[in-house]
């Protein structure tokens, strides 16, 4: 491993994040570059290590692309690249053909991969490793990364600024690791830094998701595309002070019942299909239940009743699911699970071309960072990781430039404070922003209350960036510096993450008020109708919002 003592200043490309986009971009990057793997936890930290009903992909006699392609495309409600659709579809097989050979233990049955049913699949198409096909896929890619000679991993490394230099061109990143901020240069540089769901209170993403990259992007002046639309996963347990852990929706896919207050399947009041809708349907059809039918509705909950599936299939498909419950006192053979929507992927990102490259030369973003118009308004379930390994194996094909010019040598800057009076101020902003957000830019949205929570979250911003840390995000590239006080690394961490959050929530709220109508994971209670006119993309450039042009004119 990496320490700051042997730390290379330059790669040949620098990819930060280790999730399943981030260690399958790297294994695929030609093995004659040097890849420094920037992470900024543990190696193995990040949604693609939770993801549990599995990965899609038509290769069972009865399905074919173009089925997968029909489902894809109708459960992102107008806004899917038909392009970038049909080239993940296509590329599916193989990505699953090459994990397979590199020893992912997918499920069987009599001998084949078994496949299940998820909510919009037209066909049973999501191949499965128990109900921990996330671990199963990291353990896979980490192992073979760790062989990897080329690759270099720089774990407990916080990536803080990218570096264009005077041409556009994206040639680095400053990075917080073991109490000193340095700058990498590297001839191209791929940001998979995940998704945003620590934006809300209610989430199934793991701490790190603070959606960084994006932040990080955007202020390097990358375009964003479709930041309004936030995917609610509609069952998360629900249990005072649990993590609001994912129920997958395979366990529905398995028959498992969505009841209400009396034992009613009330899903199909509110869609012919019921609990298999698609997740923006069921999500509302829960929320429109409790806001009818429970007293406190932000708190409340409903029920996943898995009686119906023999107890052999559960233990076989969902010991995970059976563990976490039992921890959180829910024995699931003999009561249902009380479970309510939470935030869960973000369809908007970075936007990019089937090649991950975005608007700036050199910066490439994949999976849930990037918007490469796969998903549309509304991701089609299981087609996440898929995205993630279809998408990152293309960077097979990169060929970084050089770096032509040199960075510049300030002087090495030694601090010893900290800002232990702006961390209190920082630490508020971060438990009050998700809660705001929840309560605003959640699973129904409105105008005035949208606009208020832009006000609250652009002074917060004011505040952030009036402190002292605000130094750090804006460096001089090539500016080294070393943290002397313990908490200095602790406190801009926080901070940097805090900012990162902030920057992105504002983007969301301001593209959730600006986007007047409903469609996929945007609904507005004062629009809800779909509006033709609305068959755009919502384009992010600096603090300017605009229409794509319409996807499907006429
Ligand atoms: P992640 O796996 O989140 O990895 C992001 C990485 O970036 C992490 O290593 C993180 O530490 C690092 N990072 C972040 N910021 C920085 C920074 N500033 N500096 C350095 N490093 C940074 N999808 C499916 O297709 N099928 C499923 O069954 C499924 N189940 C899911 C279950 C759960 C509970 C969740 C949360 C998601 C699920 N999803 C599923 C969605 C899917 O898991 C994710 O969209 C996908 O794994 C994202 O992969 P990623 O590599 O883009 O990001
Ligand atoms: C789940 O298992 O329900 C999650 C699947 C996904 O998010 O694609």
């Amino acid at each position: 491993m990496i320490s700051v003592t042997n730390l290379p200043a330059q790669f040949d490309v620098v990819v930060i994040g280790s999730g399943a986009a981030g260690l399958y971009a790297a294994l695929s990057l030609p093995n004659h570059l040097q890849v420094g793997l920037i992470t900024k936890a543990k190696l193995r930290t990040g949604s693609s290590k939770w993801a549990q009903g599995g990965i899609a992909a038509a290769i069972a006699p009865t399905d074919s692309p173009d089925l997968h392609f029909r489902d894809t495309m109708e459960a992102g409600a107008g806004l899917c690249e038909p392009v970038a659709v049909q080239f993940l579809v296509n590329h599916a097989p193989e990505a699953i053909a090459h994990l397979v050979e590199m020893g992912v233990a997918f499920d069987r049955k009599d001998g084949d991969l078994a496949m299940t049913l998820e909510a919009a699949h037209s066909r049973p198409r999501v191949l499965h490793s128990a109900d921990t096909t996330g671990k199963a896929i990291i353990t896979t890619l980490i192992e073979q990364v760790l062989e990897r000679p080329n690759i270099h991993v720089v774990a407990q490394a916080f990536a803080l600024q990218l570096w264009r230099d005077g041409t556009g061109h994206c040639r680095g990143v400053s990075i917080l690791f073991e109490h000193k901020i340095q700058w990498l240069t590297a001839g191209a540089v791929i940001v998979a830094t995940g998704g945003g769901g620590q934006i809300f209170a209610q989430t199934t993403n793991p701490t790190v998701s603070t959606g960084d990259g994006v932040a990080l992007a955007w202020r390097a002046g990358a375009q964003l595309r479709d930041l309004e639309f936030f995917q609610f996963h509609p069952t998360a347990l629900t249990k005072p002070n649990a993590p609001h852990f994912l129920i997958s929706e395979a366990v529905r896919g398995e028959g498992a019942h969505l009841l209400g207050f009396n034992g009613d399947r009330f899903a199909f009041d509110y869609h012919p299909a019921g609990e298999l809708a698609p997740r923006d349907v069921v999500s509302r059809a829960i929320f429109s239940y409790l806001a009818e039918n429970a007293g406190d509705p932000a708190n409340a909950h409903v029920y996943l009743d898995l009686s119906v599936i023999p107890e052999e299939k559960i233990r076989r498909r969902f010991p995970n699911i059976i563990r976490m419950c039992a921890e959180w006192g829910v024995d699931v053979f003999s009561e249902p699970i009380p479970v309510a929507p939470a935030a869960h992927y973000w369809m908007g990102g970075v936007a990019t071309n089937t090649a991950c490259e975005t608007s700036i030369p050199g910066l490439y973003a994949i999976g849930e960072t990037a918007s490469t118009g796969v998903h549309g308004a509304n991701r089609l379930a299981s087609n996440s990781l898929l995205e993630c390994l279809v998408f990152a194996a293309q960077l097979r094909h990169l060929a970084p430039t050089n770096t032509t010019e040199p960075l510049p040598h300030p002087p090495l800057l030694t601090l010893d404070q900290h800002w232990a009076k702006e961390s209190v101020k920082v630490q508020t902003i971060r438990a009050d922003l998700p809660l705001l957000l929840w309560q605003s830019a959640g699973i129904c949205r409105e105008r005035q209350i949208l606009t208020e929570a832009i006000a609250q979250v652009a002074d917060w911003q004011t505040q952030l960036k009036r402190m002292a840390m605000a130094q750090f995000l804006h460096l001089e590239p090539g500016q080294v510096m070393q943290l002397n006080h313990p908490d200095a690394e602790m406190e801009i961490r926080l901070y940097a993450e805090v900012c990162n959050l902030t920057d992105v929530a504002l983007l969301i709220l301001k593209s959730a008020l600006w986007r007047t109508e409903s469609r996929g994971g945007h609904y507005r209670t004062d629009y809800p109708e779909t509006q033709s006119d609305w068959q755009v993309h919502t384009l992010v450039e600096g603090e300017n919002l605009r229409r794509s042009p319409k996807l499907f004119p006429g």
